[in-house]
C-alpha cells in the first residue's frame, strides 16, 4: 500500500499548491461494483467499443448497445459511492477540492455530495428520445431491447458515445480548471481516451502537481504516484490533508 512518506508529500504539496481539481475514471467506481473498461475484467474485454459503443454502431444497431447497458441502466438506482467518492466530497465540503472532473456517468459523485462536478461524458441518469427529444429518468425507462419511446422512437442515454462530441460547456469547463489548479489529482482512469487524458498535460503545462491514485501508474505520468484502491488509498489522503492544513501557517 502507500508509504507513508508517499502519502504526507502529496498532502503537503495539496494544501501547499492550491487549488485541487480532481480528475476522476472508471476504476474510482470500481469498488462500488461497476466494472471498469480496460483493467483486468473490464466491459472492453468483453465486447468491442467500436460494435457496441459508438455512435455510428448505436444508429445502425441500438439492441446491441443496450443489450450490455440496458440493465445497469434499469438497476443505477442500487449503485452506491464508496470511501473514495465520499473522501473526494469530504475534501470539497472542507473547501480543500475546487472542482471535480469525472469521465464517469454513474452519477456516484454526486450521491457522495460532491456539488462542483463536470460529467466529461454525460451521465446515465437522463435517457433521451432520438425523434422527438422526450426525456426519461433512469431507472424508469419503457421494457425492451431497445427501449422505445412512445413517440415510437429510440432512446438513448445522455452520454457520449465514442464518434460525438463532448459537451461545448462540459470541455471548456474541464480545460480551465485543469489549467488554473495547483494539484490535480488523477483517481481510476487510464487516461487513454481524448480529450480527458489531455489534462494532466495541461494541468503540469499550467505548473500544477499531478498526483495519481492508481492500482497501476497510468499514462497520466504523475509526479506523485499513491499505489492502492482509491476506496482505501483516498480516504487516507483526505485525512491526512485535512491534518496538514491544521498544521498550515493561518
Ligand atoms: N482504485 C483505483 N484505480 C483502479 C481501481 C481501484 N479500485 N480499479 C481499477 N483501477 C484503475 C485501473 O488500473 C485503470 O487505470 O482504473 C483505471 C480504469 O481505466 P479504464 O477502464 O480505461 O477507465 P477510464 O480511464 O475511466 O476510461 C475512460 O473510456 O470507454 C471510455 O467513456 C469511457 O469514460 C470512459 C473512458
Amino acid at each position: 500500500m502507500v508509504a507513508e512518506s508517499t502519502l504526507g508529500e502529496a498532502a503537503a504539496a495539496i494544501v501547499a499548491r492550491p487549488p485541487l481539481v480532481a480528475l476522476t475514471g472508471a476504476g474510482i467506481s470500481a469498488e462500488s461494483g461497476i466494472p471498469t473498461f480496460r483493467s483486468p475484467g473490464g466491459l472492453w474485454e468483453k465486447f468491442d467499443p467500436a460494435v457496441y459503443a459508438s455512435i455510428e454502431a448505436f444508429r445502425r444497431d441500438p439492441a446491441k448497445y443496450w443489450s450490455i447497458r440496458g440493465e445497469f441502466i434499469r438497476n443505477l438506482d442500487a449503485y452506491r459511492p464508496n470511501p473514495g467518492h465520499l473522501a473526494l466530497a469530504e475534501l470539497e465540503a472542507a473547501g480543500l477540492l475546487r472542482h471535480l472532473i469525472t469521465q464517469n456517468i454513474d452519477g456516484l459523485h454526486q450521491k457522495a455530495g460532491s456539488r462542483s462536478v463536470t460529467e466529461l461524458h454525460g451521465n446515465l441518469r437522463e435517457i433521451f428520445c432520438l425523434a422527438c427529444r422526450r426525456r426519461y429518468l433512469a431507472p424508469r425507462i419503457p421494457p425492451g431491447t431497445p427501449p422505445r419511446c412512445d413517440c415510437g422512437g429510440v432512446l438513448k442515454p445522455n452520454t457520449v458515445l465514442f464518434g460525438e462530441a463532448l459537451p461545448p460547456a462540459a470541455l471548456e469547463r474541464a480545460l480551465r480548471e485543469a489549467a488554473g489548479c495547483g494539484c490535480l489529482l488523477v483517481v481510476g482512469t487510464s487516461a487513454l481516451v481524448q480529450p480527458a487524458a489531455s489534462l494532466p498535460s495541461i494541468a503540469r503545462e499550467h505548473g500544477a502537481w499531478v498526483i495519481e491514485v492508481n492500482l497501476e501508474r497510468s499514462a497520466a505520468a504523475a509526479e506523485l504516484f499513491l499505489e492502492g484502491p482509491a476506496g482505501v488509498v483516498l480516504p487516507q489522503l483526505a485525512a491526512r490533508v485535512l491534518a496538514e492544513r491544521e498544521k498550515a501557517p493561518r
